[in-house]
């Protein structure tokens, strides 16, 4: 009989590593060193190593990460950062409570990130820092964003969670990892995410070494030494035993990057032909994780979708169905509807599919089967 469909299935990814995961989880708990163990560190070390950022500093989670950026960077009350609309809430989330003020951009219709013609248009002599976002897990326009960015001397934080692993190819032929193109860069391993733990998690990358020690006091409380204090900080640190597991798969997270390739080619596949539907646009300039499978349904047909999918067990998503400039939280800003109309577009018309790293061949066939079906 055919699994249960899930969007993702970390149960039956579990019980393939449950060896190696239980003997990292249970030395944790023997060791008691649950607060900043060792496993904190090696697993810093080993994502600097599979990233080739010279720093990453782990934290609570991803959000917390950005949070942690932002007060690194000292971004002061009323400086002003740019983000897409059409993303999580995160970025938004933490510039607003830190007093930032946050000028929303337009996205690519390809690509879904943050384009680069309305960043230049958002930029004002306020302005401090840029936060694309590599959504779905494809890196966004970086030459062109780091160019705006170098132009207007204000940073770049790379908001990495989707689209750990994936890989950037500059203009001029040099490649580098997401999340460390920028001053820095922050990612989430929140359970579903490609590099996922079993709890919270997140973690921030830098080759700025006097920024890597800020960050790391800030995520601390603000002490370098224990009940000495140098700045005011926040208890954002990753706990170990989320480490050991991240330890586990970190080393699985290519073949995992892989297997979701693997999934959405099958879904090309099926799907590049149909006339309302437009795959995922995988760009030259940077490799896809597939952290979501995301297709565009043209023609107003999307729910129609959702719902016959729904009808034959099979789950989808919509990230995201409302851009941030117009969701309540933001109403006291002066956004309105049609000021970004391609995020309006994308949210009316994006669906993502079940992905993850256990999809199997008779799912694959199941899904894509009975979504061509629903086209005619
Ligand atoms: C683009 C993006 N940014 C930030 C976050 C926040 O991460 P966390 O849930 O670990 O706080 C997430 C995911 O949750 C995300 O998808």
């Amino acid at each position: 009989m055919m699994r249960p469909i899930q969007m993702v299935d970390l149960q039956s990814q579990y019980e393939n590593i449950k060896h190696e995961v239980d003997e990292a989880v249970f030395s944790v708990i023997r060791s008691a060193r649950f607060i900043l163990g060792p496993d904190v560190r090696q697993f810093e070390e080993e994502l600097m190593q599979y990233t080739g950022a010279k720093n990453v500093i782990a934290c609570a989670n991803g959000t917390d990460a950005l949070k942690i950026a932002l007060i690194a960077l000292e971004l002061k009350p009323g400086d002003e950062i740019i983000a897409p609309t059409f993303t999580f809430i995160s970025t938004a989330e933490v510039a607003a409570l830190l007093g930032l003020k946050v000028v929303f951009a337009d996205s690519l219709y390809d690509t879904f990130n943050i384009d680069p013609a309305s960043i230049r248009k958002a930029i004002t002599r306020k302005t401090k820092a840029i936060i694309p976002v590599h959504l779905y897990g494809q890196c966004a326009a970086m030459d062109e964003i780091m160019k705006i960015a170098k132009e207007n001397k204000i940073f770049v934080i790379e908001d990495n969670a989707q689209a750990i692993g994936a890989e950037y190819f500059f203009k001029n032929g040099t490649g580098k990892k997401a999340g460390t193109i920028g001053d820095a860069g922050t990612t989430s391993f929140f359970p579903s995410k490609n590099l996922g733990a079993y709890g919270d998690g997140g973690a921030i990358f830098t080759d700025n070494s006097r920024l890597a020690e800020k960050l790391r006091m800030i995520a601390n409380h603000g002490q370098k030494k224990r009940y000495f204090y140098d700045a005011i900080g926040l208890n954002s640190r990753l706990d170990t035993l989320q480490a050991a597991i991240l330890r586990v798969k970190l080393k699985k997270l290519d073949g995992y990057i892989t297997a979701r390739r693997k999934a959405a080619d099958y879904y090309d596949k099926a799907f590049s032909g149909l006339k309302n539907v437009v795959i995922p646009y995988r760009q030259a300039q940077s490799t896809h994780v597939f952290h979501q499978y995301t297709l565009k349904v043209i023609g107003g047909s999307r729910d129609g979708l959702m719902e016959h999918l729904q009808k034959n067990n099979i789950p989808s998503m919509l990230y995201y169905p409302m851009p941030l400039h117009l969701q309540r939280a933001f109403r006291g800003n002066r956004w309105k509807r049609g000021d970004f109309p391609v995020a309006e577009k994308l949210a009316k018309q994006i669906i993502s599919l079940p992905m993850h790293t256990e999809l199997d061949e008779e799912q694959l066939e199941y899904i894509t089967k009975k979504a061509v079906e629903y086209f005619g």
